[in-house]
């Protein structure tokens, strides 16, 4: 009785979890003219990797609104400790840096895609 209440709340509770999931790489390039210009190109935001090592309350929604439209985030705001550059992630020795291009943007030397 028990065991089989505990199985229809696991459905009710993890299943819609997995179907409304998020993408796992969502392309960034709201900011595309700006990155042109400056030889780099989209960002691709790993966010299945970010998820495995984060709780979603440690970004959403003081750090990243979920809405795609909502952020503005800027190289200027990354290094001032916004978005990417928040404390404890890649302004810190917790993360890569924010000066490797290549590990973030694509279209760069070095970068994987
Ligand atoms: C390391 C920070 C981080 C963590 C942890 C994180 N997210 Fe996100 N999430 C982001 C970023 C960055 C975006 C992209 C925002 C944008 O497009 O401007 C995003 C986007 C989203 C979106 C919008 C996707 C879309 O395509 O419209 C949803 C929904 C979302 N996250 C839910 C979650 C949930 C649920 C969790 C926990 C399982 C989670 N996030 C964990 C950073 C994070
Ligand atoms: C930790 C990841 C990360 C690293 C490292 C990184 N960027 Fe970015 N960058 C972003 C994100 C995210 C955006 C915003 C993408 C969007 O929504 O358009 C962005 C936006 C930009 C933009 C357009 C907006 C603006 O600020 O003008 C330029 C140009 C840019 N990056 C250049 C660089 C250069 C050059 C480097 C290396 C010195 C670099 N970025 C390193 C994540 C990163």
């Amino acid at each position: 009785m028990a065991k089989r209440y505990f199985i229809a709340l696991f459905f009710v509770l993890a299943v819609p979890a997995v179907s409304f999931g998020v993408q796992a790489e969502i392309k960034l390039d709201d900011k595309i003219a700006s990155m042109h210009k400056a030889g780099v190109g989209p960002v691709i935001f790993p966010h299945a990797k970010h998820e495995k090592v984060y709780k979603c309350n440690d970004c959403h929604p003081k750090i990243f609104s979920e809405k795609r439209t909502e952020n503005n985030i800027s190289m200027k705001f990354n290094m001032e400790g916004k978005y990417c550059g928040s404390a404890n992630c890649h302004n810190s020795p917790k993360a890569f840096a924010l000066f490797e291009c290549a590990r973030c943007h694509t279209g760069v030397p070095g970068a994987k895609k």
